[in-house]
């Protein structure tokens, strides 16, 4: 999958240029990653389930104590931008990022009436379809992230170590273990099917509340495939049948190998496929209308 950001965006109350952004040195997402930030999927120009993730962009917001009125007009503006980029036809993706504003370096809150900074950029996504079907290889890494993973915050250090060490390793995805579980993927939800049941790690603050998460398990319930939020241990993983990763921007992934040795036969297993089959009506009646 490829993507290209488009050259307009948006970027406190005007769209612009990219080339014209400017942000401030002290912005506090530039000196503390002090903010939060979500990606929606857009099919066919319409933005995909946009009330779930302005609802988690106002709970991440409130979680670090950023008034949640800063997401007010977002889901406008994002359908402002996809219009202004010439992606109203389109496949993409919108990234919506708010940070605590400017201010001179202090790790307390800067004086109240600080504007947040909101941010907002598209970009057309093409998408050749090789992995859905084949699969892709993961790799296993210690969970060294904080404590409140349900937040979606920018500071992603951890995400970004371990994703580079998944593609030194010629891997797709890293996929933390915490407590001898697997909590989630870099950038993703994951999920094993075992004796035919899909097996996902439960909400709480190891995990964020992926929006495809939620999509997924009521797509089991409708075509009658068990769901079960319970973790899945790194013992337990030579015995599943299949395992995905779930996410805005890569959907229902095949996980055909983790550290090398091949997930069930090696291949994408049934489950997937019927879940990608139903996700992907899902998205033709999305760019439908
Ligand atoms: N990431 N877990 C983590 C840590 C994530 O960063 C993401 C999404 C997910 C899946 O959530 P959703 O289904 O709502 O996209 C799970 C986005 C796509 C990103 O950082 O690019």
């Amino acid at each position: 999958m490829t993507m290209r950001r488009a050259d307009t965006v948006y970027l406190d109350g005007r769209y612009m240029r990219c080339a014209e952004a400017r942000i401030s040195p002290d912005d506090r997402g530039f000196l503390f990653a002090d903010g939060v930030y979500e990606v929606v999927r857009v099919y066919g120009g319409r933005l995909f389930e946009i009330g779930a993730h302005l609802d988690r962009l106002r709970r991440s917001l409130r979680e670090i104590r950023i008034p949640s009125a800063a997401a007010d007009g977002i889901d406008g503006i994002c359908s402002g931008l996809i219009e202004r980029c010439g992606l109203s036809q389109a496949d993409a993706t919108v990234y919506v990022q708010i940070t605590r504003g400017a201010a001179p370096r202090g790790h307390a809150f800067p004086a109240d009436g600080t504007p947040p900074t909101v941010y907002v950029s598209a970009a057309a996504v093409d998408e050749p379809p090789d992995a859905c079907a084949l699969g892709i290889g993961a790799i296993l890494v210690p969970d060294t992230r904080w404590a409140r993973c349900d937040i979606k915050s920018t500071a992603l250090l951890p995400n970004v170590l371990a994703r580079q060490m998944a593609v030194d390793r010629g891997a797709r995805e890293a996929l933390f273990i915490r407590d001898g579980v697997i909590t989630e993927g870099t950038a993703s939800t994951f999920c094993a099917v075992s004796s035919g049941s899909l097996l996902t790690h439960p909400l709480g603050e190891r995990i964020l509340p992926g929006i495809t998460r939620t999509v997924v398990l009521r797509l089991c319930r409708e075509l009658g495939i068990p769901a079960v939020e319970r973790p899945v241990t790194v013992d337990s993983l030579s015995s599943i049948e299949e395992a995905m990763i779930l996410s805005t921007t890569r959907e229902i992934m095949p996980v055909t190998q983790i550290d090398g040795a091949a997930v069930g036969h090696g291949l994408r297993g049934p489950v997937t496929r019927r879940l990608q089959e139903a996700f992907a009506a899902l998205t033709e009646s999305a760019r439908r209308g």
